[in-house]
Order: C-alpha cells, then sequence, then structure tokens
C-alpha cells in the first residue's frame, strides 16, 4: 500500500527496522481484539497494522495536515476512525484493550509519551496493554566535540565508561514525570570527560526490545564540566529532567 505523508514522517517510514519491530509487537499481540488507541498516529502505518486484528481503531493525530495524510490512507477501513485532536483534549469515552502510542524519544524527554499516557491510562481495560509497554535508559561517560545538548547523529565522542542503567519504566504504572538520579559511573580509561551519553532501550512487548534507530531514539549527548580521570575512578552524577518538557529541562552536576 502507498502513503501519503508529510516529509518527516516519510522518514519514519523508511526506517525500516523501526517499522518492523512495531509490525512484530502489534502481529504478537494476544490480548482482547475490540478496540485499540492508536495515540499520535501520524501516516497511520501503526492503525495500518492493527486492521486486522481489532473490531475498532480510534487513531488520534494533533496536526491538520498528517492527520489529512491518515484520514486518506486509512479510508478505505471501515473499522478506523480517524480524529484530528490533541489526545489530552480528546473525550475518551470507552476503555481500550490496546493503546498503541509511539511519541518516543531519548529517555522521553522532548516528546510527550509520559504526560500522555499517565492521562490515558485510565481507559485501558483491567488486562490492557500498551504499545511500546516500557523503557530503560543507560548513560555513560565521554568526551565530547561539541558543548550543547545534542544527538548522536554523525558526530564525534569518546566513550569513557560502561553503560549503567539508571531508570527502568514500565508503562503500564503511573509515572511521575520529573527525573533526579544520581548514578556512579566506573572509569574504564583515563582522560578527560565532559559529558554524558544517553541511550534508550524500547521494550516493544515481553520479547522484543530494540536499541537506537535512526528515526528512533539516537542517543542524546550532554555537557558536564569537564574532568579528568583516571581508570576505576567512580564518577558521581546527578541528572535531573523532566519527561515531556524538552531538552531545556535537563540538569547535569557532580556530586
Ligand atoms: C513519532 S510520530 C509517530 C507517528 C506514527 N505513529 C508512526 O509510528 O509512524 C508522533 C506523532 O504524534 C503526534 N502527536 C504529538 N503530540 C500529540 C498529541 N498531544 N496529540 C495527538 N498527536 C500528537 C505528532 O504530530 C506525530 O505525528
Amino acid at each position: 500500500m502507498k502513503f501519503k505523508t508529510t516529509p518527516y514522517h516519510l522518514d519514519l517510514l523508511k526506517d525500516e527496522d523501526r517499522l518492523s519491530a512495531f509490525f512484530e509487537a502489534i502481529s504478537e499481540y494476544d490480548g482482547n481484539t475490540d478496540l485499540a488507541y492508536d495515540l499520535g498516529c501520524g501516516s497511520g502505518v501503526l492503525s495500518y497494522f492493527l486492521k486486522d486484528k481489532f473490531d475498532e481503531i480510534i487513531s488520534i493525530e494533533i496536526n491538520k495536515k498528517t492527520y489529512d495524510c491518515a484520514k486518506d490512507n486509512l479510508a478505505v477501513f471501515d473499522n478506523i476512525e480517524v480524529v484530528n485532536s490533541d489526545v489530552l483534549e480528546y473525550e475518551f469515552t470507552k476503555k481500550a484493550d490496546l493503546i498503541v502510542c509511539e511519541m518516543l524519544d531519548t529517555a522521553l524527554i522532548d516528546e510527550e509519551e509520559v504526560p500522555i499516557l499517565n492521562h490515558v491510562r485510565k481507559f485501558l481495560k483491567k488486562n490492557g496493554k500498551i504499545i511500546p509497554q516500557g523503557i530503560i535508559n543507560t548513560a555513560e561517560l565521554v568526551n565530547l566535540e561539541r558543548h550543547n545538548i545534542h544527538w548522536d547523529e554523525g558526530v564525534n565522542y569518546e566513550v569513557f565508561s560502561k553503560p549503567l542503567v539508571f531508570c527502568e519504566l514500565d508503562f503500564l504504572d503511573e509515572i511521575n514525570p520529573e527525573v533526579e538520579v544520581d548514578m556512579s559511573l566506573k572509569a574504564t580509561k583515563e582522560g578527560l570527560i565532559n559529558g554524558l551519553k544517553i541511550t534508550s532501550f524500547t521494550k516493544l512487548n515481553d520479547n522484543l526490545i530494540v536499541g537506537p534507530l535512526p528515526m528512533l531514539n539516537p542517543p542524546l549527548l550532554i555537557p558536564l564540566d569537564e574532568k579528568e580521570i583516571k581508570v576505576n575512578d567512580l564518577i558521581n552524577v546527578n541528572l535531573k529532567y523532566i519527561m515531556g518538557n524538552g531538552i531545556e529541562s535537563i540538569q547535569t552536576q557532580y556530586y
């Protein structure tokens, strides 16, 4: 099937590993199939994957141009209703068996995944599921070439520690968007550090975890004050951010 899209959503469609991960997670879903919500449906591709499983799919998209594409793409499927609305303003009247919500970004800082899920979880049936079902975040000490917060998209940096898991979220749980973590990272070599690399692993379902992909959570590189370190030094870093409030909410300091 040929999809009408905006340029951004075309890039999302071109990332075949991202698409196949979602396709697999939706194909493996084995719960009840009365109603699914596709929140932030974009071009409608995930609703398209849901169409043969569910009696009813409600697909919500905030952006009018994107909504127009999804509405056209999904017009032939009688069981899909496409709605142009902010999920936070939509009047939910029914509980769903499955919520699909791909508003992901690295550590969920820049996009609205967490505020949206905190808002809609009450419209999920008792044994309902969410795809993706969670996220795992890791941190590493690095030396960065650039001194602003940026994504790992063709930039150079050197890694000075093993990854440390500092956060694991299950989307079925109520999530406090305000994150503050103290972490001790052990240096694996000597040199100058000036940053943290944050990597997110997306848990699509119990069997499927995907690491960063070009259009799914490229690692985030965050500056720290410069520090000379030796092998086996424990470097204590305090990291704060608010999920859904943007990368401007990130604060780091040594403690
Ligand atoms: C990363 S894209 C995913 C699109 C599509 N689900 C896919 O997987 O290709 C996230 C989409 O969520 C939409 N979105 C963001 N915030 C929203 C909100 N509050 N309500 C509804 N849609 C929203 C964006 O416009 C964008 O199309």
